[in-house]
C-alpha cells in the first residue's frame, strides 16, 4: 500500500489517543461519541504532521511564461495536466489553491472526517426556502475539495459514470462530440478495473488512470438491502455502469488495496514526475489578465504575495463549478448587469454562474430493533480492525463510511420517465449513524432537528438512506457579493425548487418503503423514524403533504456542484462555452469541469470530470497538430 507505514503509524497514534478511555469497548455508547468527535480533532493535526514528513515534489522557480496556466489540480484539472504535459515541448503550469494529499486522507472509512479540514473550502450555501430549511439559518454546507486532487481527494470514491442517455443528451443538446459513442472511449481510457467479474465488458476500462475496486468489507446492513429489495421485486443490477444501470447492487469505489484513489494517484503521481509540469500549490488565482477578448495570463496569490503567469497558448479553468465561475466574473466575463452592479467592468457578457445543478438528497432514518451493522466507534476502537487493515487491507477501514449498497430506479409512468433512464437514485449508509452535535454542525444541523431526529436514535441500530431525483429540473446560481477575490462566491442552490423534483423523490420514497416493508428488513424491524420532521407536525405522519414538507427541511445536495459554464453550440444564449469548451467570444481560454455539464449526469461526478479533462486535452492536441 502507497505510504503505508507512515499511516500506520499515525493511525496507531491515534488509536492510541483514544483507546485508553475505553480499551475493550466497555464504556456505553453515549459516551463514545464525544471519543469520535475527538477523533475529528485530530485529523487536522496528523494531516500537517504529515505533510512535513513527506516530501512532495513541487516547483519553486520564479519562471513565469508557460505554454499552458491551468487553474485547480482537480479531476478535469490533473488530467489535463499530465496528458498536455505528454508534448515534451509544452511547459504546463498547474496553479493549485490548496495543499498536498496525505495518506490519512485515503483511508476510506473517514470519508466525511476531511469536510472539517483545510481541505475544503468551507462554503456555505445562502439561506434557502425550498431545500436545507432545517440546517443553521437555513443554510446548507457545500463542501468542494482544497487540495491537489481537488474534490477526488475528499470525495467518497463512488463510481457511479452516469447513463448513456446522459451523453446522448448532450449531443442533442447541440454538442457535437459528446454523445455516448464519443465519450465511452474516455470512460474506458480514465479505468483500470480491478474488479475481476467486470474487466471483461464492454463497456467498462482496464489498464486506465483511475483504479475501481468493490471495499474489502460488506456490512450485514448492505447485504440485507440487496435480499430485500429482490424480495420486494425490484430489479437488481450487476454493474450500473454497464449495460444496465437500473436496479440496486454494490458499490464500486475509487480505491486500491484499500486506499482511495485520488487524481493525485491516478494522474499528479506521474505528471509531476515530468520536468515541464510546473505545480505550484498554495497558489489562489484571482483573476484572468485579459488584452482585450484575449487571455494572457492569471494573477494569482501565493505566500501572501500577489504574482503572474503567462500563457502563450491558452488558459485553461479547471477550479470546478463553484470557482471557476467566480474567477470569470472577477475578469470581467460574466452576467452585464451583475458585473456593472459590483463595479467590474464588462469584457464579455455571458450567463456565467447560471444553471447551478446538484443532487439535493431527502435524508430519511430507519430504525431497526436489531444490531445488524456496527457504528462508526465499533469500527474504530475495535484493534482488530486496525490489524486487518494494515495486515490485509480488508475490514471496516476499506468502506467508504459504510455506503456500499445503491439504486437507481425508474418512476415508470410518470409523464417526465423515459425507458432505461433512471429518476432517482436512493444511497444507503449502512453504519448505526453517528449522532454526535460535532458531526451533526459539520452539516450544519439545527439544534431543533437534532434533538427531534438524531438524539433519540442515538446509539440505536438504524440506516439512513438518502432519495434524490438524477436529473432534476431545479437551478441554482453562483454570484459574487463584491468584488474582493477573498470574499466567497455565493452559492443559492435552490434544491426542490420545482415542483416536479419533489414529486419524483416522493416517488423514490414510496419505492424505498417498499424495500422496508420486505420480509427481511420486516424481521428486524424496520421502521422509517416518525417523529414528525420539525416544521411538518400539521401534516399526518406518512401522508404525501407530510413528505413534501419534509422533503423542503430535511435536504441537503450532495456536493454534484455543476453546469454553472454551461457547454452549448454556437448561437446558444444559455452557453458560457463551446462544445470545444471555448469561452465564447473570449480567445485563449476554455474551462474545462463539472461547471460546463449542460445536464447532470444521472450518477456521481468524478468520472465525466476526468473525461472532461482528458477531453479537453486531446481537444487541444487535436488543434496543434497532434
Ligand atoms: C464531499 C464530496 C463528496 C463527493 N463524493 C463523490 C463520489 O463519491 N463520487 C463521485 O463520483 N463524485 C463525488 N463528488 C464529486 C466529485 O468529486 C467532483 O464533482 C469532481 O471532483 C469535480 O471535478 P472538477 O475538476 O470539476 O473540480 P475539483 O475536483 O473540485 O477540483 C477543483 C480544484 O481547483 C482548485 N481551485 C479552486 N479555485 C481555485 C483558484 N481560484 N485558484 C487555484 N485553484 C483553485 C480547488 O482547490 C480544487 O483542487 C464529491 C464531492 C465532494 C465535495
Ligand atoms: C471594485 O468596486 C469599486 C466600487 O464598488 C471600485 O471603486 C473598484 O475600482 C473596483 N475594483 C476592482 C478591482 O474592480
Ligand atoms: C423485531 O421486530 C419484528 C417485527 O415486528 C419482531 O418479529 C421481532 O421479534 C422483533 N425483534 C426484537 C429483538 O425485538
Amino acid at each position: 500500500m502507497r505510504w503505508g507505514f507512515v499511516v500506520g503509524l499515525q493511525l496507531l497514534c491515534l488509536a492510541g489517543g483514544v483507546m485508553p478511555f475505553d480499551p475493550l469497548q466497555w464504556v456505553p455508547a453515549t459516551i463514545k461519541n464525544p471519543l469520535v468527535d475527538l477523533m475529528s480533532n485530530f485529523l487536522p493535526v496528523i494531516m500537517q504532521v504529515q505533510r512535513l514528513l513527506i516530501s512532495h515534489h513541487e516547483d519553486d522557480s520564479k519562471r513565469e511564461e508557460f505554454e499552458f496556466v491551468i487553474a485547480g489540480a482537480g479531476a478535469a484539472g490533473s488530467a489535463l495536466a499530465l496528458r498536455l504535459t505528454e508534448r515534451p515541448d509544452w511547459n504546463v503550469l498547474l496553479l493549485e489553491a490548496g495543499g498536498e494529499e496525505v495518506p490519512i486522507m485515503d483511508v476510506p472509512f473517514f470519508i466525511g472526517q476531511f469536510q472539517s479540514t483545510d481541505a475544503n473550502w468551507h462554503y456555505v450555501t445562502t439561506p434557502q426556502t425550498t431545500c436545507c430549511v432545517l440546517m443553521k439559518d437555513s443554510r446548507c454546507d457545500y463542501p468542494t475539495g482544497r487540495m491537489v486532487g481537488g474534490s477526488t481527494g475528499i470525495n467518497y470514491m463512488f463510481d457511479v459514470r452516469g447513463n448513456p442517455k446522459d451523453y446522448d443528451n448532450w449531443a442533442d443538446m447541440g454538442n457535437k462530440g459528446w454523445s455516448f459513442a464519443d465519450i465511452l472511449p474516455y470512460l474506458k481510457k480514465v479505468e483500470d478495473m480491478q474488479i475481476p467479474e467486470l474487466q471483461n465488458s464492454d463497456y467498462r476500462g482496464y489498464g486506465g488512470r483511475i483504479k475501481i475496486t468493490y471495499p474489502n468489507s460488506f456490512f450485514d446492513v448492505s447485504g440485507l438491502i440487496l435480499k430485500a429489495t429482490e424480495e420486494a421485486g425490484f430489479p437488481m443490477t450487476d454493474d450500473y455502469n454497464g449495460e444496465k444501470q437500473t436496479g440496486t447492487g454494490r458499490m464500486q469505489t475509487t480505491t486500491y488495496e484499500g486506499s482511495r484513489w485520488s487524481a493525485n494517484a491516478g494522474y499528479l503521481n506521474e505528471a509531476r514526475a515530468r520536468p515541464n509540469l510546473f505545480l505550484r500549490t498554495r497558489s489562489f488565482v484571482k483573476r484572468l489578465i485579459l488584452e482585450g477578448v484575449r487571455a494572457r495570463g492569471v494573477r494569482y496569490e501565493r505566500g501572501g504575495h500577489e504574482h503572474v503567469a503567462y500563457a502563450t497558448r491558452e488558459v485553461i479553468l479547471s477550479a470546478g463549478a463553484v470557482n471557476s465561475p467566480a474567477i470569470l466574473m472577477h475578469s470581467g466575463i460574466g452576467p452585464a448587469d451583475h458585473l456593472q452592479q459590483l463595479g467590474i467592468p464588462v469584457v464579455q457578457p455571458l450567463p456565467v454562474g447560471h444553471n447551478l445543478m446538484d443532487h439535493t438528497a431527502l435524508a430519511t432514518i430507519t430504525t431497526l430493533n436489531k444490531t445488524v451493522s456496527p457504528s462508526i466507534p465499533d469500527v474504530l476502537l475495535n484493534p482488530l480492525n486496525l490489524v486487518n487493515y494494515f495486515a490485509r487491507k480488508s475490514g471496516p477501514f476499506t468502506s467508504p463510511g459504510g455506503f456500499e449498497a445503491i439504486t437507481f430506479h425508474e418512476i415508470e409512468g410518470a409523464e417526465f420517465h423515459t425507458p432505461g433512464w433512471p429518476d432517482v437514485e436512493i444511497l444507503y449508509a449502512s453504519l448505526n449513524p453517528l449522532a454526535t452535535r460535532g458531526l451533526a454542525d459539520v452539516f450544519r444541523l439545527s439544534d431543533v432537528a437534532y434533538d427531534r431526529l438524531l438524539e433519540p436514535i442515538k446509539g440505536k441500530p438504524s440506516l439512513v438512506a438518502a432519495i434524490w431525483r438524477l436529473r432534476p429540473k431545479s437551478r441554482g446560481r453562483i454570484f459574487l457579493l463584491n468584488n474582493d477575490t477573498s470574499t466567497p462566491p455565493q452559492i443559492d442552490v435552490r434544491g426542490f425548487s420545482d415542483p416536479e423534483d419533489v414529486a419524483a423523490v416522493l416517488s423514490g420514497l414510496r419505492a424505498f418503503q417498499q424495500v422496508l416493508a420486505a420480509p427481511s428488513f420486516q424481521r428486524v424491524g424496520a421502521r422509517i423514524v416518525d417523529a414528525p420532521v420539525p416544521g411538518c407536525e400539521e401534516f399526518d405522519f406518512d401522508s404525501d403533504d407530510y413528505w413534501r414538507c419534509a422533503i423542503h427541511r430535511f435536504s441537503l445536495p450532495i456536493y454534484h456542484q455543476s453546469g454553472t459554464a454551461k457547454m452549448g453550440p454556437p448561437g446558444d444564449p444559455t452557453a458560457v462555452v463551446s462544445p470545444d469548451l471555448k469561452v465564447v467570444g473570449i480567445e485563449g481560454l476554455r474551462v474545462a469541469d463539472a461547471s460546463i455539464m449542460p445536464l447532470v449526469i444521472s450518477g456521481h461526478l468524478q468520472f465525466p470530470c476526468y473525461v472532461i479533462g482528458e477531453k479537453a486535452a486531446d481537444l487541444i492536441k487535436q488543434e496543434n497538430g497532434n
